[in-house]
């Protein structure tokens, strides 16, 4: 199993670290364009194997050549945020990169399934999905795990139980239409309505939406990378062993829910092609409504992305 992650930095680099420590790979190469950055992070996780107790070769490299015949690609190269920025602010600068990187994607790794985080996500993942001409099922994006935890951790650290205890999901897209589900959320077992009160189960909803920019406006330089080289490395973990466990993750929906032809955060299953199946939920009509609205919101800006590159 060969794993690569575009891009170096803080996102990319904590990916490698916990794809690498978690063994299920023979060796997972890291690309970045800066040179020397790559290869000297890659020496620095490797001297830490004997400590942890794995194998997992890491290859840091600016050249292609390494990653040639990937099984599974993350996309984690571009700009992050700044204070008082939007994901979609990063649109034109983060265009240009990930188009790049999808040639040469399509060039050395053919076969590969495809992960995208690079913001904004979900224009971001169906460009990717444009410039490579992959099928549709081979490339994702990266949002609605990410999304699902922070709703996840805020739902347990109000109630004052683990966050092992709650079970949620969020849909829609990775910005201002984000879906997070109240209606299946459940905590040990019990509905949320039933342990918290509706204002506050509000309140949870919109600090979801912008947990990221609340950790953007605290570090005033980059955004948040450990949740969310979790979700990454999570969902490589599903496509790597051939799981078929279901994870929200930004797919190209074909129907489901009422919508389709567009990227969009949905419940889907994962396996060694990449998703194989979406799964639509029993959502309440003023949630499916929000998830129309959010398939809305990123149809058009999706469909223009191409322009970009
Ligand atoms: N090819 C490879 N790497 C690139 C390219 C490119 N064409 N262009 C930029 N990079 C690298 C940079 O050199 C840098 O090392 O991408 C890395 C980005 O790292 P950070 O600035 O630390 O950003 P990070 O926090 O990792 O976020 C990356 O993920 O969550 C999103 O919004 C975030 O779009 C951003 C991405």
């Amino acid at each position: 199993m060969k794993v690569t992650v575009i891009g170096a930095g803080k996102y990319g680099s904590t990916t490698v670290q916990r794809i690498a420590q978690a063994d299920i790979a023979d060796e997972v190469v890291m690309l970045d364009i800066v040179e020397g950055l790559p290869q000297g992070l890659a020496l620095d996780m490797n001297q830490s194997r004997p400590i942890e107790r794995y194998e997992t070769r890491v290859i840091g490299t600016n050249s292609y050549d390494n990653t040639a015949g990937s099984d599974i690609v993350v996309v984690t190269a571009g700009k992050p945020r700044s204070p008082g920025m939007s994901r979609m602010d990063l649109l034109e600068d983060n265009a240009k990169i990930v188009g790049d990187v999808a040639r040469e994607i399509a060039d050395s790794s053919p076969d590969a399934v495809v992960i995208v985080v690079s913001n904004p996500l979900d224009e971001m993942t169906a460009l990717f999905q444009q410039v490579s001409g992959f099928p549709h099922g081979r490339v994702m994006g990266q949002a609605g795990m990410l999304d699902t935890a922070r709703f996840q951790d805020k739902i347990a650290t109000v109630l004052g139980v683990s966050p092992l205890a709650v079970d949620a999901i969020t849909l829609g897209s990775h910005g201002d239409t984000m879906v997070p589900v109240p209606s299946q959320v459940t905590v040990d077992g019990a509905l949320l309505r039933d342990v918290m009160d509706d204002s506050t189960i509000e309140e949870l909803v919109s600090a979801t939406r912008s947990g990221g920019a609340e950790i953007v406006a605290l570090l005033k330089q980059g955004s948040a990378y450990y949740a969310p080289s979790s979700a990454a490395a999570r969902m490589v973990r599903a496509v790597a062993a051939d799981e078929g466990a279901v994870l929200p993750v930004c797919a190209w929906v074909t129907g489901e829910y009422g919508i389709e032809d567009v990227y969009l955060g949905v419940p889907a299953r994962l396996g060694r092609r990449g998703v194989t199946e979406i799964v639509e939920l029993d959502l309440t009509e003023a949630e499916r409504t929000a998830l129309r609205e959010a398939a809305a919101a990123v149809r058009d800006k999706q469909a223009d992305v191409a322009s970009l590159v």
